[in-house]
């Protein structure tokens, strides 16, 4: 078991300081859309926005993909951290301070690998800087090569750049004397085990550019070596691990990201002494790919960002050919490209280091071109006057077009391509229709193999890596294929229908699935006005009305029908939400009590000393107090009034549960249940609690009466089934059929109740 080591008010002030639009933010650029804001998906591949994110629900959902949910979900998700890392998380982005233990042995063994390797890098980033400056290798080796490059202590502090000593062990020693375990040295790849069992560093004598995620974790190392020897290996580079996976991080992005979002433009380079001296010279919406060419998960990430993409080259044509097929990829995810190449000889870092920043954004804004302009340039001036060579370039252009999902922008393409080749749009029309139907086939395949694999793996991000999980994948996916192609035999089709369960446990699955909705919609209601007063309700022997709570009331009218949520999760979300009002509602409403007394005091301070101000006699100040007084009176209800509504919703989407916290999430997005159900209620909204005394029983009777229908057709399918029987005891069936009539009888009386509702009649 797991413990808490954040305390409950600790917990309390993280939930009601974190504001999802502020969390979402540091990850998605978002855009405000009515009361909503919206987004590109950061959990799966999209180019039309569908992650949307409600401040005031305080919930942030894809409805595409269907993840998201309160702050501490999308940090659990996004982050991949377990629940209380993801508290720890919050509070660290809200400087909220966490009480926190000393973690046991136990408890530090406990923490999971991916802590302990982040751990391990971070305390390996730090070693490296310091060694720069602190030691006299680092200094007359590392520091004076940055500096030889014109790197300066800005951009060394800013892309935390360090210096491996050229010891065996130095990294290895300084680790294990902090007590840092050796298996997580060796994992994140910064130590090596020989065949012989002893341990030794492995970047060694070499300028060190740490890796960083999105949100800032180190979670490799690159290794450039100082030495001109060619036959020691120029960088030495962090290996693949559980947290590091080199096709889905991009080298600079999250120094990056907002400078991309403020100029909505994306540099790609390639190296990271480009993206460094880019940065130092001003031009901070700059990105590496490492040298190697884009992954679709690094174009995802920069789509993240913003839809358009410079990618700088430098003049070395064999390099640029090289790399255009690549290019492919970002017009197929929707991204706008566009293409600089600087003067010969240059490379983003040479050419950064030579002009000052202003030269660098007048030379990027006055040279970027079109990239499939730039494309078609480069292959037209190849071909010269051969016939098939031009075909080819030609083919070339248009599969490129093809990649473009936006119909406006390929039919501007295709009548450019047209213009410059001198070829009929009609049949470049065309070829682009072939070579896209061809794409989607190949997407279709792709995707087919995507979700074998997604059913194989069993956890996301470690299967990723794992060729063996891919493999078997493959091969399920080749299978499904094959059977799905085979003609059915009588025998299968049998199988294929579920086996019929016997008697009893068809009822009871019924049962569930006739009642879900009803229990749905009643603990919807529990979560969002369960504090809330229902209205006056009358205890007998007292003359005093007492208002009831609507959680309250629905406990106590499911017990008198001896009720409850057959639901087994709906039952266990119950309990919780009577758990939270026994143990916490008296103290955080107190607590926010004190606060809401506390805002209508400084209201009222303010409100009269701006009277005073303005009013122009006595008389004028009174009018103008009753005034005041009203308002204020009035937004401190409200005030308290807010905290009561949605006090379950609040604290559950934070629950530590998992499912509590997904299935109150999902409620909570959903707002069409309740209209549903009530359909004299259409426009059930933020209103709604307004009208709770009549809202509350309703969806109580509506439950009822579908429990009651449901015994109803029991007894019906019981006694139908004792009559089958040759001697059948007739007692028995009489009395099954009273009992039936008594179900009948209370099912009209409900109805009346229900009103507007129409039933089937009960046979
Ligand atoms: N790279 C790599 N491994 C190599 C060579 C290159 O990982 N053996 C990656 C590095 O991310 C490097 C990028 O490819 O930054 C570009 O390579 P290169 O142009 O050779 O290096 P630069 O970063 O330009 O290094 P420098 O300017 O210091 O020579
Ligand atoms: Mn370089």
């Amino acid at each position: 078991m797991k413990r808490a080591v954040i305390d409950r008010e600790t917990v309390q002030k993280i939930i009601d300081t974190a504001d999802i639009v502020e969390v979402v933010s540091d990850f998605v650029h978002l855009q405000r859309r009515g009361a909503n804001y919206i987004g590109l998906c950061p959990f799966h591949n999209e180019r039309t926005p569908s992650f949307s994110v409600s401040r005031a629900k305080g919930i942030c959902k894809c409805f595409s993909c269907g993840k998201g949910g309160s702050p501490v979900n999308f940090i659990m998700e996004h982050e991949q951290l377990g629940y209380w890392e993801a508290l720890k998380y919050l509070a660290r982005k809200y400087h909220i301070e966490v009480q926190e233990r000393e973690l046991t042995d136990a408890e530090r063994a406990e923490q999971d690998a991916r802590q302990g390797m982040m751990g391990v890098n971070e305390f390996a980033m730090e070693h490296f800087r310091s060694n720069l400056t602190d030691t006299p290798d680092g200094r007359e080796i590392g520091l004076a090569y940055f500096r030889e490059r014109g790197i300066n202590d800005w951009a060394m502090e800013r892309f935390k750049l360090g210096y491996s000593l050229e010891g065996r062990d130095t990294l290895y020693k300084a680790a294990s004397e902090k007590g840092y375990s050796e298996k997580y040295l060796v994992d994140t790849g910064l130590c090596v085990r020989s065949d012989r069992g002893t341990v030794y560093d492995r970047f060694k004598g070499r300028v060190m550019y740490p890796i960083f995620t999105i949100s800032g974790k180190v979670v490799g190392f690159g290794g450039r070596t100082l030495k001109t020897d060619k036959t020691v290996a120029k960088y030495v580079n962090s290996p693949e691990s559980i947290i590091y996976s080199k096709k889905n991080e991009l080298y600079g992005l999250y120094q990056a990201k907002s400078a991309i979002v403020k100029n909505d433009k994306c540099i790609l380079v390639e190296g990271y002494m480009d993206v460094i001296s880019m940065h130092q010279s001003g031009v901070e919406n700059v990105v590496a790919s490492s040298g190697t060419s884009l992954t679709p998960g690094q174009i995802r990430l920069i789509h993240r960002f913003t839809q358009n993409v410079t990618v700088i080259y430098d003049s070395d044509p064999a390099g640029i050919k090289a790399s255009l097929r690549g290019i492919d990829m970002l017009l197929a995810e929707g991204l706008d490209i566009k293409v600089l190449l600087l003067p010969d000889g240059d490379d983003p870092d040479s050419f950064a280091q030579s002009h000052s920043s202003a030269e660098v954004e007048e030379y990027l804004q006055r040279n970027e071109v079109d990239f499939i302009r730039f494309k078609t340039g480069i292959l037209l001036k190849d071909c010269a006057d051969d016939p098939v060579k031009r075909a080819n370039a030609i083919a070339d252009i248009v599969r490129s077009i093809a990649m473009i999902p936006v119909e406006i922008k390929r039919q501007v393409y295709i009548k450019e391509c047209s213009l410059s080749f001198g070829i009929d749009e009609t049949m470049i029309l065309r070829q682009v229709a072939r070579d896209m139907a061809a794409g989607r086939e190949k997407k279709a395949r792709e995707a087919e193999r995507e979700k074998a694999r997604a059913s194989v793996a069993d956890g996301p991000g470690v299967a990723e890596n794992d060729e063996i999980a891919r493999q078997m994948a493959d091969e399920q996916a080749d299978r499904e294929a094959q059977q799905a192609a085979q003609p059915h035999t009588p025998a299968a089709a049998a199988e294929s229908v579920s086996p019929r369960p016997a008697q009893p446990g068809l009822m009871k699955r019924t049962r569930a699935s006739v009642l879900e909705p009803q229990e749905r919609a009643l603990l919807r209601i529990v979560l969002k006005y369960g504090m809330l007063d229902l209205g006056q309700d009358f205890v007998e022997g007292e003359e005093k009305a007492e208002p009831v709570k609507v959680i309250d009331f629905v406990a106590d009218d499911l017990a008198m029908d001896n009720m409850n949520f057959t639901n087994p999760l709906y039952h266990k979300i119950f309990d919780r939400a009577l758990a939270l009002r026994d143990s916490s509602w008296e103290s955080d409403y107190e607590q926010h009590y004190q606060g809401a007394c506390r805002r209508r005091r400084e209201a009222l301070e303010q409100g009269i000393a701006a009277l005073k101000e303005t009013a122009s006699d006595l008389s004028d100040i009174k009018a103008g107090e009753t005034l005041l007084n009203e308002r204020v009176a009035k937004s401190f209800e409200e005030d308290l009034r807010s905290f009561a509504m949605s006090y379950f919703e609040r604290l559950l989407t934070y629950d530590a549960d998992d499912e509590i916290r997904a299935a109150v999430t999902d409620m909570v997005v959903e707002r069409h249940q309740l209209s549903r159900i009530f359909t004299k209620y259409n426009q059930v909204g933020d209103a709604d609690d307004k009208r709770l005394d009549e809202l509350v029983p309703r969806a109580l009777i509506a439950l009822k009466y579908d429990a009651a229908r449901c015994a109803f057709d029991e007894l019906r399918q019981q006694i139908a089934q004792m009559q089958r029987q040759p001697d059948y005891d007739l007692e028995e069936v009489f009395r099954l059929m009273a009992m039936q009539r008594k179900w009948q009888q209370f099912c009209s009386e409900l109805a009346s109740h229900l009103g507007e509702r129409v039933y089937e009649p009960l046979r």
